[in-house]
């Protein structure tokens, strides 16, 4: 992408002008760290290598808790591998922005963007709870992470705190990244086949608002296409750094 390409200047004209901007994104945002998409066409995504109904669902944890949590703990050691990319940064430089995410890991986070800036709508890899919902939660070491152990309050099994297939969001997430959808000016989605609902809803939520331009940044077309007011075709990594240089974007 060059940068006096239309479609380039047209959505940092749609950024420049917006009084309120949010960015809604997924794995293509941490793609460039080296952390495995899902649904890709790249060889590595990982639900064409495994099975997400064995492996992230309440039903796979019941049949076979040990194998869950290895599979998330292999998981976890590669995020400790990982670092934040241009893409986490160029956010990270915009403190003013509110962040919702289908991403589990810390990467904005470890980039600099505030915790309380991220709306996780699919949880955290990189903390435990308690399966039975008793209350208890822990950060974990991800490139330590435990194995397979039953939770020390009231011995049901202790699982990653992330959202598995057939859960539900977290309420409070959810409520506050459906409020900011409906009234931003601009929703920028960063890498997501926006095919995993009901996060994929927020972009109708935000069109829906009636003010919202919905500009998408992915390396190939998606399921938004349609309904995109600009898409950019690149990575996140070479792409963000460009679009945001200059600007001041808030949410709020
Ligand atoms: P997907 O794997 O479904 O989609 C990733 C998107 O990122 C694709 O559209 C790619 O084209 C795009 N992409 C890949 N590399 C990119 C890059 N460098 N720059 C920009 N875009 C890039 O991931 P999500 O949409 O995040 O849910 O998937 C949503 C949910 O499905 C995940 O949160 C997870 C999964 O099942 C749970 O675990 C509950």
């Amino acid at each position: 992408m060059t940068l006096d390409e239309p479609s380039f200047l047209e959505a940092r004209s749609i950024l420049a002008s917006a009084e309120r901007v949010a960015v809604f994104s997924g794995a293509g945002l941490s793609a460039e760290s080296g952390i495995s998409t899902f649904r890709d066409q790249e060889p590595d995504a990982l639900w064409s290598r495994f099975d997400p109904m064995l492996l992230a669902s309440v039903e796979g944890f019941a049949e076979n808790p040990g194998r869950v949590i290895d599979w998330y703990n292999w998981r976890r050691a590669k995020l400790a591998q990982a670092t934040p990319n241009p893409a986490h940064l160029a956010l990270a430089a915009q403190p003013g922005l509110v962040h919702i995410t289908q991403n589990v890991d810390d990467l904005l986070e470890r980039a600099g963007v505030s915790p309380e800036r991220i709306l996780r709508l699919h949880g955290a890899i990189d903390i435990d709870c308690c399966h039975a919902v008793c209350g208890f939660e822990e950060r974990v070491d991800v490139a330590n992470a435990p194995p397979l152990r039953p939770c020390p309050r009231c011995g049901a099994p202790v699982r990653p705190a992330v959202v598995w297939f057939g859960e539900r969001l977290p309420e409070a997430a959810w409520q506050r990244s459906e409020a900011i959808s409906a009234a931003v000016d601009c929703l920028l989605v960063v890498g997501t086949s926006a095919t995993v609902y009901p996060a994929a809803n927020l972009v109708h939520r935000a069109i829906a608002g009636g003010r919202a331009k919905i500009v998408v940044l992915n390396t190939r077309r998606s399921e938004l296409t349609g309904a995109a007011h600009v898409e950019l075709l690149g990575t996140a990594g070479s792409t963000l750094p460009k679009l945001l240089r200059g600007l001041s974007l808030h949410s709020d």
